[in-house]
């Protein structure tokens, strides 16, 4: 895998197709906010690592990586119409195990499943040659529409902020974890283009830092006011009263309106709510999970013990103790205020009115 210099443009595009190269170019997300960095990559099991490693991470991104992915690891299929369906089944199995909480990487990889059965099934009869630059021009319809989907989401939420206030978030659900604006962060920046000022608190989001190193540095290239505070600061930033709304992004959103995201996220939800506080939650439709039935039912990340002991190459605890390192935490749906998607704004009863979306 090789990497290469890119120059800071306006915004980062973390997933980018490179047609002249037949390639994917993903911003290497571990590197920053020090290095601007893309991986290169051609083959789906960079793609796997990629996911794996954090190097591209964030709900929407790494769907829309995935996808790049299948057909990275199909186009070298020289075979027959039958051999390609397998190959693009096979796959989106294997891109499916990269990462087990948010449910945008199926969500994408079963997109990518029922194209290739479309073009390549017994009621098709379009050529191998042809069914492969029409995957790839599924997986770019995905990234594109993230990126309409994110603008939606950021008006609707923005209906929500006034000029002035200020508004909390945890990890990073902007636009490095999508194809564009975000979702949490996302009314930030449109916030920014209509002249509203509104005042972040970013938090660091332990033990990875999002908050820090992608969040801080996103919306400070962009000239958003944003400013860094660390996770257990945020109840005393409350209590000055300094913070009028919280709003994070999501890994997936059951059927009855909990929540997963960052770890981290249960604890600022909970805070919200002892302060009086709104605690949104920004997603696409395609995080919204109506097969899992409640938050219990979500499959919780968990990873290896050296993030928290010695993460960034620094051991900060001693050899040899226990860990637990759970990536993601649920927030239950009494502690959500709203949930904001391309298609507005949901509140309770959750079960009833997120069903009510998919109708
Ligand atoms: O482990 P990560 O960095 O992939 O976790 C990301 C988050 O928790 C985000 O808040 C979530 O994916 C929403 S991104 C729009």
């Amino acid at each position: 895998m090789t990497v290469q210099n890119q120059e800071t443009a306006d915004w980062l595009q973390s997933v980018r197709w490179n047609s002249l190269e037949d390639r994917l170019d993903l911003l290497d997300q571990r590197l920053l906010p020090d290095e601007i960095l893309y991986l290169e990559l051609t083959t789906s099991e960079q793609v796997w690592d990629a996911i794996k490693q954090l190097a591209v991470r964030g709900a929407p991104a790494i769907g829309i990586a995935a996808a790049f992915g299948v057909y990275l690891g199909i186009r070298g299929v020289n075979g027959s119409r039958e051999e390609l369906l397998a190959e693009a089944g096979r796959q989106c199995d294997y891109l499916a195990t990269s990462r087990p909480t948010a449910v945008n990487l199926f969500w994408a990889l079963d997109r990518m499943r029922a194209r290739a059965e479309a073009l390549l099934g017994p009621d098709s009869d379009t050529s191998v040659e042809t069914a492969k630059e029409l995957l790839l021009d599924e997986a770019r319809a995905i990234q594109a529409e993230d990126e309409e989907t994110c603008r939606l989401i950021g008006e609707h939420a923005l209906e929500l902020f006034q000029d002035g206030m200020g508004v909390l978030t945890h990890c990073n659900a902007g636009g490095l974890a999508t194809a564009r604006y975000g979702t949490a962060l996302a009314p930030m920046y449109l916030a920014q283009e209509k002249g509203i000022a509104l005042k972040v608190f970013a938090d660091e989001t332990r033990p990875v830092l999002q908050g820090a190193r992608l969040t801080a540095f996103e919306l400070q290239q962009a000239g958003v006011d944003v400013t860094l505070i660390c996770d257990n600061m945020a109840g005393a930033v409350m209590a000055k009263g300094w913070v009028q709304a919280v709003i994070v992004g999501t890994d997936r959103v059951a059927a009855n309106g909990d929540v997963a995201n960052k770890i981290g996220t249960y604890s600022v939800a909970v805070l919200a709510k002892a302060h009086g506080i709104p605690f949104y939650v920004a997603c696409p439709m395609s995080t919204i999970d109506l097969g899992t039935p409640t938050g219990a039912d979500i499959p919780i990340e968990e990873r290896h013990e050296d993030e928290i002991t010695q993460g960034f190459g620094k051991r900060t605890a001693p050899a040899g103790v226990k860990v637990y390192n759970p990536a993601f935490d649920v927030t239950p749906n009494e502690y959500v205020t709203a949930i904001i998607t391309e298609k507005g704004v949901i509140r309770a009863p959750y079960a009833e009115n997120l069903k009510k979306l998919f109708e």
